[in-house]
């Protein structure tokens, strides 16, 4: 199998599980505990059918949108997401030109990373693994050294930096952080502000009262909370709520272009995904990235050339029916 021959997520899944060491693999693909959220938020979006209508002259659809107060030319953009560079030596540098390429945008997680530094826990069939993938061993040991460009200057440079760059981590995560803090940010911020893991209506509303530009409606991927609702679920209430005051992204369980139209009719400005691009990364590099971006694209236009729409704007609720 090789980068020509993936059309979808579970293409792109397949060949990046060929080509990175299992711990790594794994790394993207696991969600918290039994993975119930994981799954639940790609296969939300089934619990909702489009509604297309004919004889439109649709012509050549627009997909652009504007997120953060810029336009964009497809409405998906790549999500923030740790260490790149385990995936493939360009990391974050191969995921950023590919989303330039595609005129959409790539976010940067504070673990950004250009090298390689928070090594995988090892075991004899771990070990076994990486030897039998001399490709992603020969990339690793021949490009620049992994490093955790955002935060290295915060940590020990030590022998003990594995554990530093982990507690620095640690306390970033401040459980005592507030919505003044982030009403602090803002101020503070001379530009679009932009709050990730909105669930709920309540916060929404408190992200509008704050003055955030928009919120991003996310579980992270079914990475943190296991057992708690999906973006898609959730969507709707809080469109209902404050979809005319802020941008709402919908981030997680895109796989499809259909993913996004539903996304959008329900009342999104946009969706972002993880997974999906890293899997492409790990399967190509830019390349990959590139494939996978052309792929949606596709699958966009050709969509809503079906739905007749001529713009993503006429992705309304008229578009779509629960079904329950
Ligand atoms: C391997 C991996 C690493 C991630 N790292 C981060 C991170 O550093 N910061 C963050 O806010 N979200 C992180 N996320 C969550 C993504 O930003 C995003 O919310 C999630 O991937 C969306 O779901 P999807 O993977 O189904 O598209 C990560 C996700 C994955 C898969």
């Amino acid at each position: 199998m090789s980068l020509k021959n993936c059309y979808n997520f579970e293409d792109f899944r397949k060949l990046a599980k060929k080509k990175l060491p299992a711990p790594i693999f794994h790394y993207i693909d696991g969600g918290a505990d039994d993975e119930t959220t994981l799954k639940r938020n790609t296969n939300s979006f089934d619990d909702c059918d489009l509604i297309p209508n004919i004889l439109r002259s649709v012509g050549e659809p627009d997909l652009s949108t504007t997120v953060f107060g810029r336009k964009i030319d497809m409405p998906i953009f790549l999500s923030p997401t740790a260490m790149q560079s385990l995936y493939h030596p360009d990391g974050d540098k191969a995921s950023a030109r590919a989303a330039e390429k595609f005129g959409t945008m790539y976010s940067m997680s504070t673990m950004a990373s250009t090298g390689f530094t928070t090594p995988p826990k090892f075991t004899l069939e771990s070990i076994m693994n990486f030897a039998m993938r001399p490709g992603w061993l020969f990339r690793y040991f021949t490009n620049k050294k992994f490093e955790l460009a955002n935060i290295k200057h915060k940590t020990d440079k030590g022998t003990n930096i594995t554990k530093s760059v982990i507690d620095y981590v640690n306390e970033q995560y401040d459980p005592q952080m507030n919505w003044e803090d982030a009403e602090y940010c803002i101020k503070k911020w001379d530009g679009p502000f932009a709050l990730k893991g909105v669930m709920s209506v309540e916060d929404a509303k408190r992200a509008v009262d704050i003055g955030c530009t928009a919120i991003i409606i996310s579980n992270h991927g079914g990475r943190q909370l296991d057992g708690s609702r999906t973006p898609f679920d959730q969507l709707k209430a809080i469109s209902d709520a404050v979809g005319d005051k802020l941008e709402i992204i919908l981030d997680g369980g895109v796989r499809r272009g259909t993913h996004v139209l539903k996304a959008l009719a329900a009342g999104a400005t946009a969706c972002s995904f993880g997974k999906a691009f890293l899997f492409s990364l790990g399967a190509g590099g830019q390349q990959g990235v590139e494939r996978l971006l052309q792929n949606m694209h596709d699958e966009i236009r050709r969509n809503m050339i079906l739905m007749g729409c001529k713009s993503v704007k006429e992705l309304d609720r008229s578009k779509i029916i629960y079904r329950n």
